[in-house]
């Protein structure tokens, strides 16, 4: 059975490319039906239109979050969508939002949650000296960078890096971990215990 998603990205849109590609290449039971940003100039808008997908900028200028929100699920539900992927989505959801789509959206963040949540989570990781960081696929909750987790992945610090390296280097890692995430999110039978996402053995 093939999953409808819809695509939030206020930035670059790497993501959403290899969240395509393993669609394309039958590694994903999933479809992107819809591509939304809140950026004219996203990246995203032009990705979605390499492969095809329909894609919408819309303008959060002189909204409430609400009603910014309410503007986005109209979209998202007429597309059919039934998991939201947030890939560099830089605004924060509504209450209401998250729980209209309760347990049903995923997140990516660049680091070891919860270490180093919010902005910047690549100088975050440089200013405290860590010799691991990484990324994590997570459940949306109403905190930011917060929810259940789905999937991590380490990913080592060096001495000599650079905010530019240290970034190259976990976004390599991220366009492998986020389709593994879904397709484990989607395909391996789970539960949620308190905020402890299981999965059941096969
Ligand atoms: C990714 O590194 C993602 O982890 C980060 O934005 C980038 C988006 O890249 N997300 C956050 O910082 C959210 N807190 P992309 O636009 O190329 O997919």
């Amino acid at each position: 059975m093939t999953t409808s998603l819809g695509v939030i990205s206020s930035g670059r849109g790497e993501n959403l490319r290899y969240i395509l590609l393993a669609e394309r290449s039958g590694y994903l039971p999933s479809q992107v039906k819809l591509v939304l940003t809140d950026q004219p100039d996203a990246g995203a808008l032009k990705i979605a239109r390499e492969f095809d997908v329909p894609s919408l900028y819309l303008d959060p200028k002189g909204l409430a979050r609400e009603d910014y929100d309410l503007q986005l699920a109209g979209h998202l539900d007429a597309a059919g969508v039934e998991l939201v992927v947030l890939t560099g989505y830089m605004r924060i959801l509504s209450p209401a939002f998250v729980r209209h789509y309760k347990d049903r959206i995923l997140n990516i963040h660049p680091a070891l949650l919860p270490s180093f949540r919010g902005m910047d989570a690549f100088q975050q990781a440089l200013d405290h000296g860590v010799k691991w960081t990484g990324t994590t696929i997570h459940i949306v909750d109403e905190e930011v960078d917060h929810g259940p987790i789905v999937w991590q992945v380490p990913v080592p610090v060096r001495d000599d890096d650079t905010h530019e390296s240290l970034k190259a280097r976990i976004q390599r890692a991220e366009h492998r971990a986020y389709p593994k995430a879904i397709k484990k999110f989607l395909e391996e039978r789970h539960k949620l215990v308190g905020r402890k996402l299981i999965f059941e053995k096969k």
